[in-house]
């Protein structure tokens, strides 16, 4: 491995945070709202002569590895080698090496293909016949899987070949032949989040079967952790904050012709944790465009889960039975446009159902509320709930289905007292509290000490920006109801003020 310093000297800090949130320049820095917490005032600061970068308002900062590390949400050394590839600074690590150059050798499959696509004149009308515009092939880089002797001629002047088999995407059958997947197929590149080639699907131009052939698992392509269109549709996810969730290559390459382009789709298998957590760094909310017939709705019901387990809002628009929306937006688009605008976040649909004394309904929300992760909003919702059926909020939380906890963020849920506690915490100051006599959870406490030191970024946004009614009283009462002592004193919340006022804190949070 080259030193640290060597990678960072050859790393500009601005192009590699930029390429994740928007900069702008001040002077010789640059600065943005910082992508680690609620930040209303650019408090975040790239200094691209020092190569670093600062938050002001939480207190995160570092070089240019540890930004990539925290929002990725990888370790150092994972952003250490994403970092490298990015810029193909060569590590003098085995496996990575390998790697680079099976990207060289997909792009190198991406461009031959792409190339025959001008020379096929039955794709070319297979396109036609579809409606996809010119546009569209090259945002996506469509191609055709033509000749594979042409191929492997390209593969092994270029000592590529070998490096490509481990995609199994071309297999060797003899000493000279070769099978390639795509052959005769109409091939759709599958990118990275940042735009390498790991996989391709092929279309059969006819009628034969299978319909589709995909790129099989490899040391590149792992179908969990992708989606497709997430490259093509990035910029406009994060600018929409929202995801439209499609099932298929076709719905996702028309949705973005007709201008739905922050619309992705999982790869040929329903919805997976890791595709959520992926899209819950780029939106807040995401819209699940499906066909309505019984399919489709397995299909919600198990890719729900997986959204709302990573905090995302969801909301579900169903086709027109047959329908997906590859066809029905070739038949209106401003019928699609309308059901897209007029969707609604799931609880709220449900509540409305559930108040219009539908009982599937009631047992669907109880079942989605289980996965949402967010204690706070659990809460609230079961106590709106709760009154809407009269039925105790105990109860209700009683017969949420246990669901196993997978995420990390999950792993390190609090419960409603500890996010008050916490909030208040950050809010009021610590010093003067007796914080020893509580009744806390490990992460609780870890969050706890991470106030103390003043590492605010590791507390959960949902508890640093806690709106309750009455939030001294709230604060106060969570805090008889951890504490292992049976009377506590009033808190004096005029002292608490001052006294983290007179000890300064890394940041003085405003009131
Ligand atoms: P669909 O069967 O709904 O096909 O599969 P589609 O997307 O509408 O295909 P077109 O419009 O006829 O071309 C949805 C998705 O499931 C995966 C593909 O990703 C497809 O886009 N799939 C489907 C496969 O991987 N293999 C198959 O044989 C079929
Ligand atoms: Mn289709």
């Amino acid at each position: 491995m080259p030193s640290l310093r060597e990678l960072l000297k050859k790393v500009d800090i601005v192009d590699v945070i930029s390429s994740y949130i928007e900069l702008r320049q001040v002077g010789n820095n640059y600065v943005a709202r910082c992508p680690f917490h609620q930040d209303d005032t650019p408090s975040f600061y790239v200094s691209p002569s020092r190569g670093i970068f600062k938050c002001f308002g939480c207190g995160v900062g570092g070089d240019a590895i540890k930004f990539v590390s925290m929002y990725e949400n990888v370790d150092y050394k994972e952003a250490l080698l994403k970092l490298a590839q990015k810029y193909k600074i060569p590590l003098k690590l085995k496996s990575s090496k390998e790697d680079q150059r099976v990207y060289v050798a997909l792009q190198r499959v991406a461009d031959f293909y792409h190339e025959e696509l001008k020379l096929s004149k039955r794709a070319f009308e297979y396109l036609k016949e579809r409606r996809i515009s010119s546009w569209a092939v090259n945002r996506f880089f469509l191609g055709y899987g033509g000749e594979t002797s042409k191929l492997v001629k390209i593969l092994r002047g270029e000592g590529l070949l070998e490096v490509y088999e481990k995609t199994s995407n071309l297999n060797r059958l003899d000493e000279e032949s070769y099978r390639d997947l795509f052959k005769n197929r109409l091939v759709i590149p599958i990118r990275d989040l940042g735009g390498r080639f790991i996989a391709f699907g092929g279309r059969s131009l006819g009628d034969e079967h299978p319909k589709y052939v995909n790129s099989p698992e490899s040391e590149v392509f792992k179908k969990r952790y992708n989606l497709f269109g997430l490259y093509e549709a990035k910029e406009y996810l994060r600018e929409s904050a929202e995801a439209i969730i499609v099932e298929g290559y076709f719905d996702v390459i028309s949705m973005h012709q007709e201008d739905f382009r922050n619309c992705v789709a999982p790869l040929g298998t329903s919805l997976t944790l890791e595709q959520g957590e992926l899209l819950s760094k780029l939106v807040k909310s995401a819209v699940l465009l499906y066909d309505g017939d019984s399919a489709g709705r397995r299909a919600v019901k198990s890719s729900v889960p997986n959204l709302l387990r990573v905090g995302l809002e969801v909301k579900v628009v169903y086709l027109p039975e047959g329908e997906d929306p590859d066809s029905f937006i070739k038949k209106d688009v401003r019928a699609l446009r309308e059901l897209l605008s007029k969707a609604k976040p799931l609880h709220e649909e449900l509540l409305n159902k559930v108040r219009k004394g539908e009982k599937e309904a009631f047992e669907e929300l109880l079942y989605y509320c289980s996965f949402i992760s967010d204690g706070i909003k659990r809460y609230e919702l079961l106590k709106e709930l709760s009154s809407l059926t009269n039925m105790p909020l105990s109860l209700l939380e009683d017969r949420l289905p246990k669901v196993e906890l997978k995420t990390k963020k999950e792993k390190e849920e609090l419960s409603y007292h500890e996010a008050v506690f916490l909030a208040g915490v950050f809010r009021f100051g610590f010093e003067s509290l007796q914080t020893e006599s509580l009744r806390l959870s490990p992460q609780a406490l870890e969050l706890l000490q991470a106030i103390k030191d003043g590492n605010y970024h590791l507390l959960p946004d949902y508890v640093k920006n806690l709106k309750l009614f009455n939030f001294e009283r709230a604060f106060e009462e969570s805090l008889r109801a951890l504490s292992l002592s049976e009377e506590l004193p009033p808190i004096d919340f005029e002292s608490l003020r001052e006294a983290s006022v007179k000890t300064p804190r890394k940041l003085r949070i405003k009131r």
